[in-house]
């Protein structure tokens, strides 16, 4: 039983304070990447609340069309060429900040978005901490082309079962979760995956990616900074 006065679980509270709370390092005149969920979905109305002079780029239509509706300046990733921060939430953080992300299908675009930012800035409520990447699974995007051997040369990096989703990307693409159990070392299982022909993208984020995480739970809002 929740004694929330909003009405809200306390997940969803969390969700919203981590993402209102990141918006606060955006300011006038910044380029901005807007990531995809309902934890920086927060940050994006907090952002067309206060109406800072930015111009964004968004990870997904569905980002887009949110911060069109709220007022906001969004235009392609290739006219905005840089970004001063990306703000985005994750799916699992471990303790050396790397990330699952893609449990929205957005992944691609993330870390294209990400890698454009001089600040990546993670938003998520306290369930997203891991000691250890692997349980949620590891979305990969996919080439319709030959999903079967794509799937079949991630097995043989280790994978169990593979799930394909049934909705795409807004790339067009099959989205599959790959179940790795806990992943010893992400970064090494990254770079194996982007060797793998036809599979687009790995949901899989290094921790050097990230500078801060911004942490949300029933006790209040914390940040955990990347010492890198
Ligand atoms: C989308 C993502 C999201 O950032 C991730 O799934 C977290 O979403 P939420 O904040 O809704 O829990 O990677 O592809």
């Amino acid at each position: 039983v929740s004694d929330d006065t909003t009405g809200q679980d306390p997940q969803t509270r969390a969700k919203e304070d981590a993402g209102r709370h990141a918006a606060g390092y955006v300011t006038d005149g910044m380029r901005v990447g807007l990531g995809t969920g309902s934890t920086v979905h927060w940050t994006i109305v907090e952002l067309g609340e206060r109406a800072p002079d930015i111009v964004c780029t968004a990870t997904s239509v569905q980002t887009h069309d949110l911060a069109l509706s709220l007022g906001l300046e969004v235009v392609s990733p290739d006219e905005i060429g840089h970004l001063d921060i990306a703000i985005d939430g994750a799916d699992e953080v471990d303790p050396s900040f790397n990330l699952t992300k893609g449990g929205g299908n957005a992944h691609t675009r993330e870390k294209i978005i990400a890698s454009m930012a001089d600040r990546f800035l993670v938003v998520v409520d306290d369930t997203k901490l891991v000691d250890q990447l692997g349980p949620f699974g590891t979305p990969i995007e996919v080439l319709g082309f030959a999903p079967a051997v794509v799937a079949a040369a991630v097995q043989a990096l280790g994978a169990g079962e593979i799930v394909t989703r049934p909705v795409r990307s807004d790339n067009g693409n099959l989205v599959m979760l790959a179940h790795f159990g806990t992943i010893a070392d992400p970064v090494a299982l990254g770079a194996r995956l982007a060797e793998v022909p036809g599979l687009v993208e790995h949901g899989i984020f290094p921790g050097s990616m990230v500078e801060r995480v911004v942490v949300a739970g029933a006790d209040g809002t914390r940040e955990l900074v990347n010492p890198r």
